[in-house]
């Protein structure tokens, strides 16, 4: 590309090859922060192409002349503000994927991007990492493309927002000195969060033996990524307000969400998967109905109409919400979960868990597991007689055999 005309904009192509590639706008002002950017996602370049921006209105020329599936912007120079031009970019451009690259980790900035951000990236930036983020980014574009989901979205005048506790615990276990015993003070000053977690760690479904009575000791039981998981979906339940909706009541979701999260736990555990595999099945598995709790507090009158089409019809709440939103609380809660940062896998599993031949995964692993737990689990509560089983999913993959 030649850039010697075009004085105002800088764009730095690394690919000219642009046929089936997804294409990303860089913005930053500060030439070292441009080297360092191209050296480091030099080896992505057969993957993605990549062009270079220096200001926000050079962006906004680039983007208004070609179409972009993600912007990323550095937030450091004040005059920039980048948040400022990722909202911009949002408001022309929803389907692109809005990107902040952080130099370093600052809860008060990012809680203030997220309406403008999709994503936030922190320094050091390395290639798998930024690899990992935009798989992931480009995993929700997908969903984004089923219309009914970005129509669901905007009757919902506000998404829940990542809980900055649990912000703290992830920045703190990625320090190279982090340890349990910080990440375990982190949470001992949530008191009501800490009371929650010993009960939940204490309950026989765990089956710890003896009395847990220490946030150290449950992190130490459980690991950094189970408490994790435990963190989001505690926080999630306790911002909802309990009402009795058949199929959305809160008070057997909790229960259900972690007898799906132990028991596909144990499923990939006993397929030999390795240990981030079992901490995503876990994850997925307390989350996947996370969508519920989305919509019983905010779309509470269409959540009774879809309750009362299940008990005329006697279809699956799924098939009913989907009647009636034209989506379904898989997908929004995946969409969520995208935007909290969760793993492609995890969100993959909460997208798919009740039809998950939808999805293009085809070997055993989170979503299997989460997808099978959940079907036996409604089953053994008798809440649904056929179990839900995607069976030409598990023919594919080898783990159903007929009669
Ligand atoms: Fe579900
Ligand atoms: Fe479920």
């Amino acid at each position: 590309m030649n850039t010697e005309n075009a004085p105002q904009i800088r764009r730095t192509s690394l690919n000219c090859d642009s046929k089936m590639k997804k294409k990303i706008l860089f913005v930053t002002d500060q030439p070292k922060a441009l080297r360092g950017l191209r050296k480091v996602l030099a080896p992505l370049r057969s993957q993605w192409q990549m062009d270079f921006a220096q200001t926000d209105s050079d962006a906004l020329t680039i983007l208004a002349d070609s179409s972009y599936d993600a912007v990323a912007t550095d937030m450091q120079p004040v005059e920039t503000q980048g948040y400022r031009l990722l909202d911009r970019v949002g408001k022309l451009y929803p389907s692109v994927v809005r990107i902040f690259l952080t130099g370093r980790f600052d809860s008060g900035r990012v809680l203030e991007s997220l309406g403008a951000a999709h994503f936030f990236l922190s320094k050091p930036f390395e290639a798998e990492k930024f690899k990992l983020t935009l798989e992931r980014a480009f995993f929700m574009r997908s969903l984004l493309a089923d219309r009914s989901l970005i129509e669901l979205i905007s009757r919902i005048d506000t998404l829940p927002s990542v809980p900055s506790l649990y912000h703290e615990v992830v920045f703190e276990a990625q320090l190279p000195n982090g340890s349990l015993a910080k990440v375990a003070d982190i949470i001992s000053k949530d008191v009501s969060m800490s009371a929650k977690l010993l009960q939940v760690v204490n309950s026989a479904l765990f089956g710890f033996p003896g009395q847990v009575s220490s946030i150290l000791r449950a992190v130490s039981l459980l690991g950094i990524e189970n408490i994790k998981a435990l963190i989001l979906s505690l926080k999630i339940f306790t911002c909802c307000h309990p009402k009795n909706i058949p199929g959305y009541s809160l008070s057997g979701l909790w229960g259900h969400s972690l007898a799906v999260a132990m028991a596909a736990r144990t499923m990939v555990t006993q397929q030999g998967l390795p240990q981030s595999s079992i901490d995503e099945a876990f994850m997925a598995g307390m989350l996947h109905d996370v969508g519920k709790i989305v919509l019983i507090n905010k779309l509470p009158g269409e959540c009774l109409k879809i309750s009362e089409l299940v008990g005329a019809s006697g279809c699956k709440l799924y098939v009913a919400e989907n009647e009636i939103l034209g989506a379904d609380h898989a997908q929004l809660g995946a969409y969520l979960m995208t935007i909290w940062g969760l793993s492609q896998a995890t969100v993959e599993a909460i997208a798919y868990h009740h039809c998950p031949g939808k999805s293009s995964n085809r070997s055993f692993g989170p979503l299997t597991a989460v997808h099978l737990a959940d079907a036996l689990e409604h089953s053994a509560t008798g809440q649904g007689a056929d179990k839900g089983l995607d069976v030409e999913y598990l023919k594919n993959i080898g783990i159903y055999e007929s009669d």
